[in-house]
């Protein structure tokens, strides 16, 4: 992260003459040693509950009773503030200690990237971290700390990946999706509605698999059963963490209170292995060259290709269709007017360079990205005492204790974002360049980039591509479409009921 002295900032955001608006019996009786902060410091409001009890009755306010989104609001209403101490699901048996404290506006919220003051050991996945047995007995890259070499080793070694597949991007993009947009208007003419996820998810890992190791999934042993078999290995990771939709005493009791025995997954997580094997020696001969073994640069490439990959996409584009297709046809008919003029004018190629001249489409997918990010949930463990800011106050926190982000609250911030909650597809074009440091989606500000000595996502750059072939090859098909939208357990289930060819 740009370092910044903390009290030149509050300077120069809160003018002196600011008072302190917080309840005399929450003020810090200690006056922090850091005399230019102008803002009050106070006590991080909140408590943990009950020991046992406290945890188990936040994780049903959080799965059920109230839901993520109202779990935090109600508690920034209830504190007066941001920053304040809650339990993060799942607690027991799963994780010993749900503590954390909660950072729910766009200016605390950005310490979670500065790796000189929070530690990323053992955090992908927040509170808890699922068994090594799931990833062939290492910790793979999304728990390493940059303070552990491994991390600098692996994260060196998906730069490798992502720079020689570089030229392939694109040509396997469009025929991947070419193939998906058939099929869902087949789907569309026989059904009369098309599954967008299921289809994505099919074209996503063929493409991610002829991308990056130039192997089709359909002309090996794994045949069309990739996305399949991933979904049940993430479910063993991640459903501490997510709401299935189940009834709620199943639920909770089978995926929030034990974890799941890795071993009913291990022979899934073989075929995968076995595949990215066969298909990745060039990278595996790179990783010998850097020290790493080549089973261990084996189970980081699956991890971060079908974890945080194929994971990805598979919640960020339908959530793409989604926000594009609720915004209606004026938008749509303005995307496909710049993206088939840019187009035209690039030879009728499309390029980089013919994508950099589409405006409007990026600052739609840098909105897609801040209203819903699709990793919303972020950790840092303090690595000594600091003090967090939010707009009114800065808080002590103490060395150790574990500090959470709720992404959406942060990237929604009313005094960041004008209308927070609507979505704003032209929001980043112009002046409102300006605001692309707060989109934070990459673990990190949209005007930062991935290193070895950060957290930020590796794919960023790709990431962003491939969002962007998605509009483009969305709008060089179709004039506009419409969809009905549902949930899922990871993301929105999305349902094309039209698609309008290109008129032209
Ligand atoms: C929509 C797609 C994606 C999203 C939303 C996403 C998001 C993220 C986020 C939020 C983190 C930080 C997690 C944390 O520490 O809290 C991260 C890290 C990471 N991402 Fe991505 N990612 C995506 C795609 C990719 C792709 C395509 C790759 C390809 C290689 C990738 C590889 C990684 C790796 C290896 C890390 C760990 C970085 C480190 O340890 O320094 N991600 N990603």
């Amino acid at each position: 992260m740009a370092s910044c002295s903390p009290s030149l900032l509050l300077q120069l955001e809160f003018p002196l003459t600011r008072r302190p608006t917080t309840p005399s019996s929450e003020r810090s009786t200690r006056p922090f040693s850091v005399r230019s902060i102008k803002l009050p410091i106070r006590k991080v409001p909140g408590d943990y509950g009950i020991p046992f009890i406290g945890p188990i009755k936040d994780r049903f306010d959080y799965f059920y009773n109230q839901g993520r989104d109202e779990y935090f609001k109600s508690r920034i209403q209830k504190y007066r503030s941001t920053v304040f101490r809650v339990n993060m699901p799942p607690g027991p048996f799963i994780a010993p200690n749900p503590k954390v404290v909660a950072l729910l506006d766009g200016k605390s919220f950005p310490v979670l990237f500065d790796v000189t003051k929070v530690e990323k050991k053992d955090l992908f996945t927040g509170t808890f971290m699922p068994s090594t047995e799931l990833t062939g007995g290492y910790r793979v890259l999304s728990y390493l700390d940059p303070s552990e070499p491994k991390h600098g080793h692996l994260k060196r070694l998906m730069f490798f990946l992502l720079k020689s597949r570089h030229d392939k991007v694109i040509p396997e993009f469009r025929s991947s999706y070419t193939e998906l947009f058939q099929n869902l208007e087949k789907e569309l003419a026989t059904k009369g509605k098309a599954n967008f996820g299921d289809a994505n998810d099919q074209a996503a890992f063929n493409f991610l698999a002829r991308s990056l190791y130039g192997s089709n999934p359909t002309d090996t042993q794994l045949g069309l059963d990739g996305p399949k078999l991933i979904q049940k290995w993430v479910l063993f990771q991640l459903s501490p963490i997510l709401n299935l939709g189940l009834p709620r005493l199943i639920e909770d009791f089978i995926f929030h209170t034990f974890r799941l025995p890795p071993s009913l997954v291990k022979a899934d997580y073989n075929r995968l292995y076995d595949f990215f094997y066969q298909s990745s020696g060039f990278v595996l001969d790179e990783a010998q060259r850097l020290g790493i073994s080549r089973d261990e640069a084996c189970h980081n490439l699956l991890f971060a290709t079908c974890l945080n990959s194929f994971g990805g996409m598979k919640f960020f584009f339908p959530n793409v269709l989604k926000w594009i297709g609720r915004a209606g046809v004026k938008l749509h008919t303005q995307l496909a007017q710049e993206i088939r003029s840019a187009v035209r004018s690039n030879g009728n190629d499309i390029t980089m360079a013919a994508i950099e001249n589409m405006p409007l489409m990026k600052s739609t997918l840098y909105e897609a990205f801040r209203i819903e990010p699709p990793v919303p949930l972020q950790y840092g463990r303090a690595k000594r005492d600091l003090l967090v800011e939010s707009h009114e106050n800065a808080f002590e926190i103490k060395e150790g204790e574990l500090l959470f982000g709720f992404q959406p609250l942060a990237t929604k911030d009313p005094k960041i974002f004008e209308r927070p909650e609507e979505f704003v597809a032209d929001r980043f074009l112009g002046e409102g360049e300006k605001l692309l440091k707060h989109v934070v989606w990459s673990n990190g500000p949209e005007t930062e980039s991935p290193s070895i000595g950060n957290k930020q996502c590796v794919g960023k750059d790709f990431v962003t591509l491939i969002s962007r072939l998605l509009v483009v090859e969305l709008f060089l098909r179709y004039d506009s479409f419409d969809i009905e939208v549902g949930s899922s357990p990871l993301g929105s289930a999305v349902t094309l009921t039209s698609l309008k060819r290109a008129s032209f």
